[in-house]
Parts: C-alpha cells; structure tokens; sequence
C-alpha cells in the first residue's frame, strides 16, 4: 500500500508537525552518532524551503522519574540540528502549555522550532508511550498538518505518532520514512533472487520471528555471530564456553527442519580462551571447539562459504553482527562480509537491518557501499518479522 508523503500536502504557511527520531546515543552529554539527525534533514529542510513552520519532536532514552530529565534533554540535540540546518532552532524545553504555544505562535514561515523529550510526559502514568488520548489529541492541536518521518519509533504505538494522527485531517510520511518503506517494505514485498538474508547478533531469542519470516521469503538465510552456537549445539556439536541458549536448543533443531536446507551455518570459527579484546585467537572446526574456548567471530572458510551466496546475489538482507566485531581481532568476519556486500552493489539492491550491524559498517568506513542502511533499531527487527508497524500504519494511504 502506497503512502501519502511531504510531497503529496500543501505546507505553506502551515504549522507543520514533524515527528522525527532523534533518539541518539550521548555520551558524557556528547551527541556520538548523529546519523539520525542527519537522515532527518532532507524533511525538515523540505518543509522549510516549501514556507512551513516546522514544528520537531522526537523522544529520547527512556524517562521514568524527574531525576532521568536532565540527561534525557534534547537541548543538545536541537543545538545540532541548527547547526546543520544552518538557521536559528528555537528551543522550547516544555512538552505542552503556554510557553510552547505562545512561541508555535509566534513562529513565522521557514522558522523551526523544537519542543523537549516526548517522553517527559511518560512521568505521569507514561502517557507518550501509551498513546493516551488526550496527549495525542493535544499535541495534534498545536498543527495544522503531521509528517511522521520517525521510522525507528515506528513500532510503537505512541502519542507522538499513532495519538497525533488519529487527531489530525492529514498524516504523511517524510521522506526518511517513505525510504524506509521503500527499501525495506518493497524488498521484503517484491525481492530479485537470488534473496540471501544474512543474521547475527547474540540471541536467537531476538530473532526467532526474522528467521521464520525470512525462510518463507528468502531463497538462503546465513546465520553467524553468537546465535549461531545455539545452532551448532541443536546439530550435536560441543560449543566450548561460546553463547548458549540452553533453552533454545529444541527450537534451533525445529527451525533447522524446517528450513530445509534453506538455513547456511559456518564450517569454522575464530575461538579465545576469554572474551577480552587481547585475547589470543584460534581458527577451529566446528567440531573442533575446545571445552575452555568461546567463539568470538566466523572462520576462514565460513567466510568464503558465505561470500560465495553473496556474489550470486540480487539482495542481501543483514541484521546482526557476525562476530564481536568492537574487538579489532574478532572483526574480520563481520568485516569481510560488508566489504563482499559492498562488492555486489551495481547488481543488487543491499539492505542493512540497522542496530549493530549498521554501526559495524559505519566503523569500518563501508557505509556507503550498500543501497540502504536503516535507521531502526527494533523497529526494523520488527519489519522484517512482516508485522504491520503502527507508525506507518497510521499515515494516509495515497
Ligand atoms: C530506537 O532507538 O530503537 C528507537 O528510537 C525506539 O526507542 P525505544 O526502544 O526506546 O522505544
């Protein structure tokens, strides 16, 4: 289904309310990845140039107590985006009343102006995060029109996105969003085969649903990082002290049937005595592993195993590292699978399924060798289970 977007809406003159996610990591009060800010720019920009007055809003952290405020304030955040924007963004540090109100007022066409953390208001009986009506309802009052452009929120069911729109005449995607749906939404819809589906990351608990979902619709799921372990144990393998979800094992052994040949595990992996970023290595066979060893990251062979699908692709969905890639030593699987990804780019539409493996490829300088890096976390974790996710649900179909 086809969505409304910034396009499709008259902006002019309008109070234009842009739900975007700026929910980035600080560290010591410090913006360390400003990817998100910087994806949402094309929109806010968009409205600008268009005579909108943008209204920006996002949640950040989690807030449970007035003690989570002061380090949940997105007074840093908006400083950098008047930096970027290269205009004045005014600051407005409430979530609702007068103050906020007198200055959406006061603003005038092309002038931005940013409100305080959504989820300032979750103190009280976790009103933004609940969707509560009246929060919605409010919010949708300061505007004329909403563009949700926030796809990382989009999995939940909030006041700042599904609140708003249900209480407003038009709700359209950003174009962050309208991306998102394009490149996810469409290649999970329609994908050129060969679809090879690359999955990682610590648990298999995370990802039962991603694996269940793309086994129906990929031709190969390849599977490494910790989860892995739990796979090799359900195939009879002793895993040393690597990752085990003891508890997962039944479950691994009926995916594995179920996938019928369809699921490509690793034949070797790089093992250590601790997992410490000093630790020695060893390149052992799977059923090789040393009962005091862990694995920290796929093998040689594996490698080349898993480049050898990813050369004959025509997609490539990846989420989830496949090694403790924040340790240089247990990088090179992770590494050599993005930089063989990269390689495929002119023939294939490459797809990563943000989190950490995102941050994986942004750190080894990759990035722009895929077609689409998302910028959901759970929510595209979430997408690729092929649940209908609210935030997109709830803008206007075209
Ligand atoms: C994310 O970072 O995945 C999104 O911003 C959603 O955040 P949340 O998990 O705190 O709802």
């Amino acid at each position: 289904m086809s969505k409304k977007t910034v396009r499709d809406i008259a902006i002019k003159g309008k109070k234009v309310l842009i739900r975007v996610d700026f929910n980035v990591p600080l560290k010591d009060g410090e913006i360390s990845d400003e990817n998100r800010i910087v994806e949402a720019l094309p929109t806010i920009k968009y409205v600008l140039e268009q005579g909108g007055r943008a209204i920006v809003f996002s949640h950040l952290g989690r807030v449970k107590d007035e003690a989570d405020k002061a380090s949940n304030s997105l007074k840093v955040v908006a400083k950098r985006l008047e930096e970027h924007l290269g205009q004045k963004v005014t600051f407005i540090p409430e979530t609702r009343g007068t103050v906020l109100e007198n200055a959406i007022s006061a603003l005038k066409d092309g002038e931005v102006l940013m409100f305080e953390n959504t989820r300032f208001e979750d103190i009280n009986g976790k009103k933004e995060s609940k969707n509560d009506p009246e929060l919605g309802k409010y919010w949708a009052s300061l505007g004329d029109v909403f563009v949700n452009d926030a796809f990382g929120t989009a999995h939940r069911d909030a006041a700042s996105n599904v609140g708003i729109a249900s209480n407003i005449k038009q709700t359209v995607a950003g174009f962050l969003l309208e991306k998102e749906i394009k490149f996810i939404g469409g290649t999970l819809e329609n994908p050129q085969r060969p679809f090879v589906a690359i999955l990682g990351g610590a648990k298999v608990s995370d990802k039962i649903e991603v694996i269940k979902n793309l086994l129906k619709i990929s031709d190969h799921v390849l599977i490494g990082g910790g989860m892995a372990y739990t796979f090799f144990k359900a195939m009879g393998y002793e895993i040393g002290t690597s990752l085990l979800e003891a508890d997962k094992v039944e479950l691994a052994k009926e995916l594995l049937e179920l996938a019928n040949g369809k699921i490509i595990l690793g034949e070797d992996v790089i093992t250590a005595k601790a997992f410490d970023p000093e630790s020695e290595k060893h390149v052992r066979a799977i059923d090789q592993i040393p009962s005091d060893e862990m694995g920290m990251d796929i093998g040689p062979r594996t490698i080349s195993k898993f480049e050898s699908y990813i050369q004959e692709a025509k997609t490539v969905v990846w989420n989830g590292p496949l090694g403790v890639f924040e340790f240089p030593r247990f990088a090179e699987g992770t590494r050599s699978v993005a930089y063989a990804i990269t390689e495929i780019k002119d023939q294939a539409t490459t797809i990563i399924g943000g989190g950490d493996s995102a941050a994986a490829v942004i750190q080894f300088g990759l990035a722009d060798g895929f077609t689409h890096i998302s910028t959901g976390g759970g929510a595209s974790l979430e997408y690729l289970e092929g649940k209908v996710l609210p935030g997109i649900a709830c803008v206007d179909d075209k």
